[in-house]
């Protein structure tokens, strides 16, 4: 099976990729579902909504400080740099639509990176529209403050949390992407979240798509190749190939 998926991505021009948090584990962030990720946690999956955000901002940014800001610092690991290198090393067109807010794409040198779910780059206030560097909301969790804004509102992470809706540019062009490619990867995803789960159904019919998740998902049964591996292991392998002659 892999030789014939790496015979299809050679030939592959245009790539399109949906990923999740699968994809970071192997960098050592947690994902949300398994049975080790972060919603396992009720008082986690309860407070880092958008109810929760506004109603009860302290319980809010308690946990957004210890689970989500640690994560600015942490480096891309062998699925991202290989999803990269597709694009740097071979030449391919590869757009990646990510469930992701880590920005490890992008440190991996990804260029064309939608982030259905938002960054943890800035901030915003959500009354008067001023935007806020993450930094200036880091410093003030650190000196215990509630992160406000000037205008006395209190400052959001540019994070879709539950209850929010997707920025409508991000979502087009993701779904542009994927209508525009003839290889579809599914990387580290649960497939278990709308909208971003439907993406993969706006793929052309005569596209190839190639799922590697540790779990099943929904959609394994449409896929050309499913790998129930570590992507981190299984992706550098895959696009490795692509300069060998001989399999
Ligand atoms: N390699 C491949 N797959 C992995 C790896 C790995 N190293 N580690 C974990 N996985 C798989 C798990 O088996 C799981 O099925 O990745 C999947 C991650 O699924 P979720 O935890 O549901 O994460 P995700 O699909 O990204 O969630 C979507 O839900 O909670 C919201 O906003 C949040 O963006 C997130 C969205």
């Amino acid at each position: 099976m892999l030789a014939r998926c790496v015979e299809r991505l050679r030939a592959a021009r245009k790539i399109a990729v949906l990923t999740g948090a699968g994809i970071s584990t192997e960098s050592g962030i947690p994902d949300f579902r398994s049975p080790n990720g972060l919603w396992q946690r009720r008082e986690v999956r309860e407070s880092i909504t958008r109810s929760c955000f506004f109603h009860q901002p302290e319980r809010f940014y308690r946990y957004f400080q210890e689970l989500f800001l640690p994560w600015t610092d942490i480096e891309p690991n062998g699925a991202h740099r290989a999803l990269a290198q597709l694009e740097q090393k071979y030449g391919k067109w590869v757009a990646v639509a990510t469930q992701n807010i880590d920005g490890l794409h992008q440190a991996a040198g990804s260029s064309q990176v939608a982030e259905l779910h938002g960054h943890l780059r800035t901030a915003a206030c959500p009354d008067c529209g001023a935007v806020y560097d993450m930094a200036e909301v880091r410093q003030a969790l650190d000196q215990k403050r509630t992160p406000a804004c000037e205008c006395g509102g209190v400052i959001k992470p540019d994070v879709v949390l539950f209850g929010d809706s997707l920025d409508p540019d991000t979502w087009v062009k993701a779904q542009v992407w994927m209508q525009q490619a003839d290889l579809i990867f599914c990387i580290g995803t649960s497939l278990t979240v709308t909208p971003a789960n439907t993406l993969i159904d706006r793929r052309r019919r005569d596209s190839a798509l190639i799922i590697i998740n540790l779990e099943p998902t929904a959609w394994d049964d449409d896929a050309d190749f499913v790998f129930h591996e570590k992507a981190g292991e299984l992706l550098p392998r895959l696009v490795g190939q692509l300069d060998g002659q001989f399999f």
